[in-house]
């Protein structure tokens, strides 16, 4: 691994970064537990040691906050949405979102959601070969509506995911231009990108139009806006934008990418299969609750195997307001600390043989063992994903109507490798699939 991840005098571990994006974040934790890296001329701190993790994401004394370098790339999509605010907005809007994400209320999308993905993988035949990462976009994104918005979607669905597309494109090269402003220029690939995400605020702005003349309470997205009619403490037009357009993005896409990795993770271990079809088998469509699905053993450790293996957020980012010290090591104020659920979840202080998919070794006596900050997919402390429990309920309804239904084979002769850009997408890939 090392022999191709060099730190390069001048341009630092930028070259690798940019061409094998996970392997020098791994390699860089293996070089300490914080360890000061740089990307041209940005300086960052690598911490990758449980005890210290723990000390940024829980953060008691109130000094982190979310690394504006690389969120200021982003911030005309996000605007002032869930996964970049801070303060008071954040602290407001976090209430106000986070009871549609408790586990009890994710228990009643249940029904919804399994419907969805009934409704659309039904429609696959014997022998045809599904585009898989695309097909688990276009669920994830019905799923999302189903469960948190119930808006009208089929005729402008075609158009988010063309816009979404269009703008995750240009994530990596936005996150790896040296300047900031070169996103600003009046390029043809920048205009693109206007083009998009004013097409996709266009669509959702129609949507909260449409929302507010229904006048229901019974989504999310129903509470957003009813919050703002409420008048004090409500939110403006543009909040809601801001929160629509961050629980799309960061509600579909990484669920999607979840359900991808495992489903081909499966493919190449046919075994597991059959075990989990028998897990299966007692479940009842028409009544079925969270910890009868999600916590079966197998289903369990296949969703936590797979997330270890390629956590779709693959980096967790974080800038100190002050001067502090992490392990002993100085971290200037406003430098970024960088932390890795992928290179956490490689660590071979915590996993054995930790390459190999092996979701068996996700039982109590491991998970006893495991540091908490060992394990991070969803990150942790204050800002932990508020969507766990939906995308963990949504994958394993995903992966037990799809394995239920069909066998699924893995076509191509070589192992199929990420591609990893804004989150660890997996590369283009199909897979033939056989009703059982
Ligand atoms: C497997 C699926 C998912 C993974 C691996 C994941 C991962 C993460 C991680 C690591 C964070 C914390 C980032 C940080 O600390 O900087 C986060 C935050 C967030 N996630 Fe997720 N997420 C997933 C699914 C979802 C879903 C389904 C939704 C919504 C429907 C969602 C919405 C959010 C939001 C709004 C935040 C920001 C929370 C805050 O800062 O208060 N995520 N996610």
């Amino acid at each position: 691994m090392s022999a191709t991840i060099e730190n390069h005098w001048l341009f630092g571990y930028f070259k690798p970064f940019v061409s094998h994006r996970v392997e020098t974040l791994r390699h860089i934790s293996t070089l300490g537990d914080v360890t000061r890296f740089r990307l041209l001329m940005g300086v960052n701190y690598m911490v990758s040691d449980p005890q210290l993790i723990a000390q940024v994401l829980l953060d008691p004394e109130n000094i982190f906050i979310k690394n504006r370098g690389f969120w200021s790339r982003f911030d005309d999509i996000f605007g002032q949405g869930l996964v970049i605010s801070e303060g008071t907005i954040w602290k407001k809007h976090r209430k106000l979102m986070a009871p549609a994400f408790q586990s009890k209320t994710v228990q009643t999308y249940f029904s919804q959601m399994i419907s969805e993905v009934d409704q659309y993988v039904c429609t696959w035949r014997t022998g045809e070969c599904i585009s898989v990462h695309q097909s688990m976009m276009e669920i994830t994104l019905n799923v999302l509506n189903a469960c948190l918005f119930n808006v009208e979607f089929a005729d402008v669905k075609k158009q988010i995911v063309e816009c979404i597309k269009q703008l995750e494109s240009q994530f990596s090269l936005r996150v790896v231009r040296p300047f900031g402003f070169q996103s600003k220029w009046p390029s043809k690939i920048n205009k693109d990108y206007w083009a998009a995400l004013t097409k996709l605020e266009t669509i959702v702005k129609q949507f909260i139009n449409n929302v507010r003349a229904k006048n229901d309470d019974k989504t999310l997205l129903d509470k957003l806006v009813n919050a703002r009619d409420e008048g004090s403490g409500g939110l403006d037009d543009n909040e809601i934008r801001d929160e629509l357009i961050t629980l799309i993005l960061a509600g579909h896409d990484t669920t999607s990418i979840t359900v991808s990795w495992a489903l081909y993770l499966l493919s190449q271990h046919p075994h597991l299969i059959a075990t989990l079809r028998m897990e299966w088998s007692t479940l009842d469509p028409q009544n079925l609750d969270y910890n009868s699905l999600v916590k079966l053993p197998l289903t369990r450790g296949v969703l936590r195997e797979t997330l270890r293996l390629y956590p779709p957020a693959y980096i967790i980012g974080r800038e100190p307001l002050v001067d502090t010290q992490i392990g002993g090591v100085k971290i200037p104020k406003s430098f970024a600390v960088v932390i890795s659920p992928y290179a956490m979840g490689r660590d071979e202080r915590f996993y054995k043989e930790p390459e190999k998919f092996i979701p068996q070794r996700w039982n109590e006596e491991f998970e006893k063992t495991l540091p908490r900050f060992a394990f991070i997919p969803f990150g942790g402390g204050k800002r932990t994903c508020i969507g766990e429990h939906f995308a963990m309920a949504e994958a394993a309804i995903l992966l037990w109507r799809i394995i239920g239904k069909y066998d699924i084979e893995y076509t191509d002769n070589k192992p199929l490798q990420p591609a990893p850009v804004m989150t660890l997408t997996p590369a283009p890939f199909n897979l033939k699939v056989h009703a059982v």
